[in-house]
């Protein structure tokens, strides 16, 4: 079958667009208001853009009545309004916390409680982290793109951030010297309400014979 995503033609009970991408990465966003309130919340739009400069993006669907009145969503406000952001991965063991972040609420509820999470402090920037989960990174705001959507009622903003601080739990760092992602069991978004975790690895070398680009696709220091 084939389709066009402006039509909607695909003569499907379900629109098989998000899970044709996929699985993608969660980006489990915490910010801080102007005023000083928490918030936290996923977003599967979300990647590793470069890793020199060291970015990452996400983007977010806005919505409001009018063009003039688009109704942008707490972490936009907050990643615009401080300049910061920080990234939590996302483990198998927290995946009904992150669940319940994703809840629509207003913006003087702190997502953190409403989970039932620890806030552990930035080193460089002014949000909290998610204490519980073993991968998070500091982020200041590049740049946001603004695209308009189909309707002149939405926008997708893409909000990039440079990487600044990254901060990994010792415990899953393996005696080799690599992150142990399979210990960690990230979540992976796939289409529907579906999701997967990462529960094997498997290694292939690029095809190149210079040393010195294997060892940067390995990573080797
Ligand atoms: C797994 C998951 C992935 C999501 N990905 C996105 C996304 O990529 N972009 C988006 O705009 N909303 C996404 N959402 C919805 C937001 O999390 C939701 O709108 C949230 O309330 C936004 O919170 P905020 O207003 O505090 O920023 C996702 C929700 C879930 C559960």
């Amino acid at each position: 079958m084939h389709y066009k995503p402006a039509n909607k033609d695909h003569n499907l009970p379900f629109d098989p667009f998000k899970a044709c991408v996929g699985p993608r990465p969660i980006g489990w966003i915490s910010t801080v208001s102007k005023d000083g309130v928490c918030n936290l919340a996923p977003f599967s739009q979300f990647n590793n853009l470069s890793y020199d400069p060291p970015l990452i993006m996400l983007a977010l669907t806005q919505q409001g009545v009018e063009a003039s009145e688009i109704r942008r969503k707490d972490t936009t406000k907050n990643i615009e309004d401080t300049g910061f952001f920080a990234y939590n991965i996302v483990p198998y063991n927290l995946k009904d916390a992150m669940n319940q972040t994703a809840a629509p609420v207003p913006p003087e509820v702190d997502e953190f409680e409403l989970a039932g999470l620890t806030k552990e402090d930035c080193i460089d920037i002014p949000c909290k982290m998610v204490a519980e989960s073993p991968i998070k990174m500091e982020c200041k705001l590049v740049q946001t793109i603004r695209i308009p959507g189909n309707t002149p009622k939405t926008t997708v903003d893409i909000l990039i951030g440079e990487v600044i601080h990254v901060h990994i739990a010792d415990e899953f760092i393996t005696p080799e010297g690599k992150v142990d992602i399979v210990k960690i069991r990230p979540l992976g978004r796939l289409g529907y309400f579906d999701y997967t975790t990462v529960d094997s690895v498997f290694s292939m070398r690029m095809p190149v014979s210079n040393p010195k680009q294997l060892a940067a696709m390995e990573g080797r220091s």
